[in-house]
């Protein structure tokens, strides 16, 4: 089974992910996507809004402010509610949080009770009796509450600076928007409205790569409708089919690798009244990859009694005026990423790895390469081939080395075809198409090249 030295090994190797400020000895929990990572990152984000916003006629999309009205984190709870307990390495003064170390502890004794099933005084509780201590071996002390939320600061001068928040999710910029979307577009219940950005979160737990970081990207829905009408345990089921379908048919993620899990109450969030998490089995354990929660009317009633608007939707057919409420799929980007590559690293018999990356989520469809670098009639005709197929493709070019070495150096970024312009093409224009997965390689005439690789693609 892949491990997650060799998916850092990888990224770091080949361009997917980088160590962020690798130069001044790096930052913990930060990363920075390299010209691979990029483009896998695009393609994900591409698929997302694609399959829940643009083909379908009860979605939209909108794209808030990271920095909202402070108000916003007071009346969403994330002021009060938005926190971790957190222990201190009584001699590093390092921080870990509690339920972190008692999973840990759990797993070291092979005991079946999930950290999720406690509250935090039986959390406490625990890290006593069993006599917890720091990954470096030292006592810690009593679990505190420790609130996620970024703070930040608007302004220059010092003493007149306001505090507010870098978002810790998405979905509040979509809860403040309500009544403007309402007002500027013909939306009608049941909707959905979605959202791709950056989050923030100060998370403190390491050695979990991209898993877990400061900044991520969220991919969240806010689905809203009217609870007379539509019932929620419906509408929730229906939202885990579809991100069901999501992972393992647009992804292409193996159906064993991922599972549901329900929430505990002690677990659940402030604002959610049932959740589930599409966990996925990475390298480090079933962890969640995509959360789907049931949120009541509780966002947008905050927001009403916090801002004093009106936040109510008016029925267009009968006048019934009500505040809507909403299922909330929210999905992290970077955690879709750091799957794919678990899923998708394979080796063969040598031992080389191919990243077996659906061909449409590839940060490469395909590689062109001259036979020899140094033969002038050569590169001039693989550029004529890269110029073609990149009008249509995303496509690399490589001339350097043998070629065995750029197939293995394409395989393990997981671009699926490999197109070689050799002498015979000066002659008859052919050239040769090498498959990443069975290797088979394919006499194919240049005029027919766009028309194939579409067909694969199924564009
Ligand atoms: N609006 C609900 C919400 O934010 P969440 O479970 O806290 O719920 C949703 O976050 C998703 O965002 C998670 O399922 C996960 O994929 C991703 N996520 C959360 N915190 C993250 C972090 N620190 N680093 C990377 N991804 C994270």
């Amino acid at each position: 089974m892949v491990t997650l030295d060799d998916i850092v090994s990888l990224s770091k190797r080949r361009g997917f992910v980088y160590p962020t400020s690798e130069i001044y000895g790096g930052l913990a929990n930060a990363y920075d996507y390299g010209p691979m990572g990029v483009e896998l990152l695009r393609n994900i984000r591409d698929l997302w809004w694609k399959e829940f916003i643009t083909k379908r006629i009860d979605m939209i999309g909108i794209d808030s402010s990271v920095i909202l009205h402070p108000d916003t984190w007071v009346a969403s709870g994330h002021v009060d509610s938005f926190t971790e307990p957190l222990v201190e390495d009584k001699i590093t003064h390092k921080r870990y949080r509690a339920d972190h170390l008692i999973e840990a502890d759990l797993k070291k004794r092979s005991e079946k009770i999930s950290v999720e099933e406690m509250t935090r005084d039986e959390m406490a509780a625990y890290l006593l009796e069993h006599k917890v201590k720091s990954p470096d071996g030292n006592e810690i002390s009593e679990p505190r509450e420790f609130n996620a939320l970024f703070e930040t600061s608007i302004g220059v001068v010092s003493g007149e600076k306001s505090k507010v928040y870098l978002r810790g999710e998405t979905a509040q910029g979509i809860f403040t928007n309500f009544k403007q979307i309402l007002d500027s577009t013909r939306v009608k219940l049941p909707f959905g409205v979605g959202q791709l950005g950056k989050s923030f979160r100060n998370e403190i737990t390491t050695g979990q790569f991209i898993f877990r970081t400061l900044e991520f990207e969220q991919g969240e829905i806010e689905y809203f409708f009217d609870p007379e009408q539509s019932k929620w345990e419906d509408l929730l089921n229906q939202w885990k089919l579809q991100m069901m379908t999501f992972v393992t048919q647009k992804l292409g993620v193996n159906t064993e690798n991922v599972r549901w899990r329900q929430h505990t109450d002690k677990e659940r969030s402030h604002y959610s009244r049932d959740t589930y998490d599409l966990d996925y089995q990475f390298p480090f354990g079933w962890k969640e990859l995509w959360g789907v929660a049931y949120r009541s009317d509780y966002d947008l009633k905050q927001h009403a009694k916090h801002s004093g608007k009106p936040l109510e939707y008016s029925d267009p057919q009968t006048g019934k005026k009500f505040i809507p409420h909403v299922i909330e799929p929210a999905v992290g980007i970077n955690r879709i990423f750091l799957m794919l590559l678990c899923d998708a690293y394979t080796k063969n018999d040598d031992g080389r790895v191919i990243l077996k990356l659906k061909p449409d989520l590839a940060p490469y469809k395909v590689a062109v390469f001259p036979l020899l670098a140094n033969k002038e009639e050569l590169i001039a005709k693989a550029r004529e081939v890269f110029n073609l197929l990149s009008e249509k493709f995303n496509t690399t070019w490589d001339d350097r080395g043998n070629i065995g070495k750029r197939y293995a150096a394409q395989d393990e970024i997981g671009t699926p075809w490999c197109v070689t312009v050799d002498f015979d093409t000066l002659s008859d224009s052919t050239v040769t198409i090498r498959d990443r997965d069975t290797g088979e390689q394919k006499r194919e005439k240049i005029e027919n090249l766009v028309s194939i690789f579409k067909d694969k693609l199924g564009k």
